[in-house]
């Protein structure tokens, strides 16, 4: 039997990523292509879907053109930045620039939305979610009061993989994943919740189909195959939102096992066996890309973001000596940290640079360093910035483990994965092995092309299609380092409560 390949697209935020894997899940060909991104006012944050969809045709035109067998590709998976919202006309037209999952604009809108349902407790019972300021539920809401011309010619509602979908195929439909991260979609049940939407005065029929992630949601037309040099017809699967997708790529489909990944934000999250009730609605809890499971995540919005900050403002000389020696600054930073003892001598940080998702929902939340002396020296604040991450991480953990699910294995990713002393501060923080795996570098196109794979048989599910994953690193927890991270971890935890009046008087200062 000929080799079979499949595509996987990530409209992600900064660019798209576009890549075809084998049956093995080795990857065969990539591209990437970036696309700028808007602050027309402060905390907004927007993109044109016509960059994505410019980006999409270039980078499967890259790859389809180096790759011999584009007659052995079967199918199409979509992974896109969730919570978008972009709105189109009754002729399929673009009425705005999207708003993107880290636009800050709809605090009043979100706050709206829990009155209508009844508080958090109220939303919670028809959603299983807080609504969220990034969420595209109150974006809805703010397009109604802020731009009620363009509202008023509103037909058609989609997240960014979903409009992607839209131009590959013709077809408005989503699923269950990004669905989830609108925070309309009632994910016990795994349908949009009618109750939320009548409350919101939100037709149901501006709302795309939705599938689970494997099924076939459309094919390819004629036009743009022909255009791209793909076959017609070719399947497009559901797909799923990024931060979803990308756990199901690096195999997380079973519960026991977190998934962490230290990118500018820091990712917590576990598959789940049934759907759980979100406490307090401090985690997300959505359906996962496994029809039949779901996903949980808490995000720390300054993990990588953290040590960049800290590059940027006393790596002056590492940056130099980098470029010199052509190493990776953050290889020399590294090395500095490791000279320091685990604990970094009493040294704390409280990584809340720009405010806190999870577990301390919280824009005033704000940056520290506690038990600063005199012995303490550049090192030591190195060591102390990649300790406060992952102490940042435990605490959204423990949200996790406190539903009764204990971690037996944490396999991490993204940039900050590729530090040995990164992944060690890990496994001794969290006393549990942690591991790296294939395919974890290439973010949510990966587990895209996974689940595409899988809707049209070359796998029989979700699980089966995982198994081509493999472990690339090993970090085993050091019981002496645990030791001390467990005597610092509850200091650690005091601190924000301590300090959140201060906090929100400093807020009030300099709003
Ligand atoms: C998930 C989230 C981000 C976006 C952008 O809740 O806000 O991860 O999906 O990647």
């Amino acid at each position: 039997m000929p080799k079979q390949y499949v595509i996987g697209i990530d409209i992600g935020t900064s660019g798209c990523k576009t890549l075809i894997i084998d049956g093995n899940g080795q990857v065969v060909a990539r591209a990437l292509e970036e696309y700028p991104l808007s602050t027309p006012q402060p905390g907004w944050s927007e993109q044109d879907p016509e960059h994505w969809w410019q980006a999409v045709k270039s980078t499967l035109k890259q790859s389809v053109g180096t790759f011999d067998h584009v007659a052995d590709i079967k199918a199409i998976g979509l992974s896109g930045q969730m919570h978008g919202l972009v709105a189109l006309d009754k002729d399929c037209r673009v009425l705005r620039p999207a708003i993107l999952w880290n636009d800050q604009r709809t605090g009043p809108q979100c706050q709206e939305i829990h009155d209508l349902a009844g508080g958090v407790e109220g939303l919670l019972k028809l959603t299983n979610n807080r609504m969220l300021p990034g969420y595209t539920g109150g974006k809805i809401i703010w397009l109604r009061q802020n731009e009620p011309q363009l509202y008023e010619k509103l037909n058609i509602i989609l997240n960014p993989k979903d409009y992607i979908r839209y131009r590959l195929t013709g077809e408005f439909a989503t699923e269950v994943s990004d669905a989830s991260g609108t925070g309309l979609f009632n994910v016990r049940q795994r349908q949009w919740s009618r109750e939320l939407l009548d409350l919101l005065e939100i037709p149901m029929d501006w709302l795309p189909r939705c599938y689970e992630s494997p099924e076939i949601s459309g094919q390819l037309s004629g036009e743009v195959a022909a255009d791209l040099g793909l076959p017609a017809g070719l399947a497009v699967a559901g797909g799923g939102g990024d931060s979803v997708i990308q756990t199901t790529g690096t195999g997380l489909v079973e519960p026991g096992i977190l998934g962490t990944t230290i990118g500018t934000a820091g990712i917590v999250a576990m598959a789940l066996d049934k759907c759980y009730d979100n406490p307090d609605g401090r985690l997300q809890v959505f359906c996962n890309n496994t029809p039949h499971r779901w996903h949980t995540m808490g995000v720390t919005l300054a993990a990588g973001g953290s040590l960049r900050w800290i590059r940027d403002m006393l790596g002056g000389a590492e940056n130099e000596v980098a470029r010199w020696l052509g190493e990776d600054v953050y290889e020399l930073f590294s090395r500095e940290a490791a000279a320091i003892e685990p604990g970094s001598d009493g040294l704390l940080f409280m990584p809340y640079l720009i405010g806190e998702r999870c577990p301390y929902p919280d824009p005033n939340a704000r940056g520290g360093f506690i038990g600063l002396t005199l012995r303490h020296d550049r090192r030591s604040i190195l060591r102390s910035v990649l300790e406060g991450v992952i102490f940042s991480m435990r605490d959204v953990a423990r949200l996790i483990t406190d539903m009764g699910l204990p971690i037996t294995q944490i396999r991490t990713s993204g940039g900050g994965a590729l530090s040995d002393l990164w992944r060690q501060i890990h496994a001794d923080v969290f006393n549990s092995e942690v591991i790296t795996v294939s395919g974890s570098a290439e973010g949510g196109a990966y587990g895209a092309a996974l689940v595409a794979g899988t809707g049209v048989g070359m796998w029989s599910s979700v699980e089966e299609a995982v198994q081509v994953v493999r472990a690339e690193t090993h970090n085993m927890p050091i019981a002496e380092n645990f030791e001390i991270y467990n005597k610092l971890f509850p200091i650690y935890r005091e601190l924000y409560d301590a300090l959140k009046v201060s906090f929100d008087k400093i807020a009030d200062i300099y709003a």
